[in-house]
């Protein structure tokens, strides 16, 4: 079909029903993938507002972001190194109760950034990870139903963890943080890092380094 195009309207509207500087369209034009991190700490609040960004509960069974027949397959885990009032560790983000769970004692940034393909040097410098994982065989018998077969299950799991990745970085965006996603390292080296840097049954989908920008 070739008919006459039409116009939208001014881009994004900013200052209008969008909330002007810190509204919605104002953090999406400024959400950027940040790599080059200050050397400050960030703080439990600041982590706990992307945490809760990533799978935060809203209420009622439902979270900050949609889940194909409300399954929830996500889980995050908080790779903590320089969090101000957390010892380093890692620590399982329990949403229901907005808490952190200790599961994996000692700094593993290092380690961590050490199975990525990429970006080992710059990624250890970050205060802070968080690891997006998701049950895939949970989501794979759950929807074992729907074509195709065996695969239907795992895209609604990555589809989840971009929502997830995406509100992480509009709250780093609204927050004065930077955050980047970084879906290149090698699963196998990351589940030699602990064991229980993941939950049981779950696969690492995605890091999220996060912390302060650089000037
Ligand atoms: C699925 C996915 C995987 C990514 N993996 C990496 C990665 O392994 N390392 C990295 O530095 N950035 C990674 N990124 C970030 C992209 O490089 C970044 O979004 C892109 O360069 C555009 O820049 P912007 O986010 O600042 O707009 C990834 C982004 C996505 C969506």
């Amino acid at each position: 079909m070739d008919g006459a195009r039409v116009s939208l309207g001014p881009v994004g509207g900013v200052g209008r029903e969008t909330g002007g500087e810190g509204g919605l369209f104002s953090l999406l034009r400024r959400r950027r993938s940040t790599r080059c991190f200050a050397g400050r700490a960030v703080d439990r609040e600041q982590v706990g507002g992307l945490l809760w960004a990533a799978q935060g509960e809203t209420g009622e069974g439902h979270r900050v972001g949609p889940s194909a027949h409300g399954l929830y397959p996500l889980g995050v885990t908080l790779i903590a190194g320089a969090v101000e009032g957390l010892d380093p560790g890692a620590y399982r983000y329990e949403a229901g109760a907005h808490e952190l769970r200790p599961v994996a004692e000692g700094d593993l940034r290092e380690r961590v950034a050490g199975t990525t393909l990429v970006d080992r040097e710059w990624l250890r410098e970050a205060p802070a990870l968080l690891l997006l994982s998701g049950d895939l065989a949970a989501a794979t018998r759950h929807f074992a139903d729907q074509p195709p077969r065996g695969l239907r299950g795992q895209r609604y799991v990555w589809l989840e963890a971009g929502h997830a990745s995406q509100n992480v970085y509009l709250r780093a965006a609204e927050a004065g943080l930077g955050a980047v996603l970084v879906a290149g390292f090698d699963d196998e080296l990351l589940r030699g890092v602990r064991p229980s840097l993941l939950p049981y049954g779950h696969e690492p989908l995605g890091l999220m380094a996060v912390g302060f920008p650089a000037e």
